[in-house]
């Protein structure tokens, strides 16, 4: 991944935004978005260098989507991939000009990709509609709503399936788009909402039970008054919900005939995930 982001940014303009972008998108992280379209890929018999650029398309929304989650007017957080968070090396201006930029250059990179146009257009909808106004973004506003408001188990729920299942439910569906099973998308965007909701209870309970320097990332949901699965429900609730819902997933790995595969080995090496 990193000779493919040394590839992608080289013929770009140096400059301190430029710097800011490769600053996340450089630091440590699980890549599992990049991983999902890749072990899917694989899964569905396509050779796997088709999912480098799509999957690197989507690590660019990702990073984008931290970068503008950290700053100051959202969850105002000083630590993010084991390192100081974008604004805080960058300043404010330029982070926030780093996140566009990431943005933009996910569907650049799909637009000038090898894949053949119908599949370009396909991955350039699916990515816009999966990262927009009505999906992560959609997520990212209720997650801030919900700060001054009661909400219930189902409100969370909700939430989670749009600001973190949106981009996994994305990875799974241009997988199937790159290997031609477009017959099956609703599946995929049904089992990657439950991936994301699922890897956002464990985000929110790695928060209570781990520390800033195990996960590499500040811990800022008491302070904002976030609304998280363990002070809605507890954190043995928590866990039991998890469990329910990672029944439900392996049901759907069942149905798509997926169950064993490469990507079911990788959604259960995330289950008892620690960072
Ligand atoms: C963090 O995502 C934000 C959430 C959706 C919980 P990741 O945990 O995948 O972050 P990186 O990419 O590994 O830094
Ligand atoms: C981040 O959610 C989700 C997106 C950036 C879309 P959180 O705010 O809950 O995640 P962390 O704890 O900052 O990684
Ligand atoms: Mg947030
Ligand atoms: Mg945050």
């Amino acid at each position: 991944m990193k000779h493919l982001i040394d590839l992608t940014f080289k013929d770009e303009h140096p400059s301190q935004v430029l710097d800011s972008v490769l600053y996340t998108l450089n630091a440590p992280s699980k890549l599992i978005r990049y991983q999902l379209v890749h072990t899917l890929c694989d899964d569905l018999g396509v050779c796997e260098t088709h999912a480098n650029l799509f999957g690197l398309a989507l690590e660019c929304v990702h990073a984008y989507s931290l970068i503008h989650d950290d700053l100051p007017c959202m969850d105002d957080d000083t630590m993010r991939r084991d390192q100081p968070t974008n604004h805080l090396i960058y300043g404010e201006a330029t982070a926030l000009l780093a996140g566009d930029a990431l943005l933009t250059k996910a569907f650049d990179l799909i637009a000038n990709s090898g894949y053949n146009d119908h599949v370009k257009i396909e991955l350039i909808k699916l990515l816009a509609s999966k990262s927009g106004v009505s999906g992560m973004i959609l997520g990212q506003q209720l997650d801030m709503e919900f700060e001054s408001k009661e909400i219930s188990i189902e409100d969370y729920v909700k939430m989670s399936a749009l600001k973190t299942g949106q981009l996994f439910a994305a990875a799974l569906m241009g997988a199937a788009i790159i290997a031609h099973d477009e017959s099956r998308l609703s599946n995929y965007q049904a089992l990657g909402e439950n991936l994301g909701v699922g890897f956002q209870i464990q985000d929110d309970c790695l928060e209570v039970l781990s520390d800033a320097n195990s996960i590499g990332k500040s811990l800022s949901d008491a302070n904002n008054n976030k609304k998280t699965c363990v002070n809605l429900i507890g954190i043995d609730a928590s866990r039991a919900y998890l469990n329910d819902l990672y029944e439900d997933i392996e049901q759907q790995f069942t149905h798509l005939g997926l169950k064993g595969l490469k990507t079911y080995e990788l959604v259960e090496s995330l289950k008892n995930r620690q960072k």
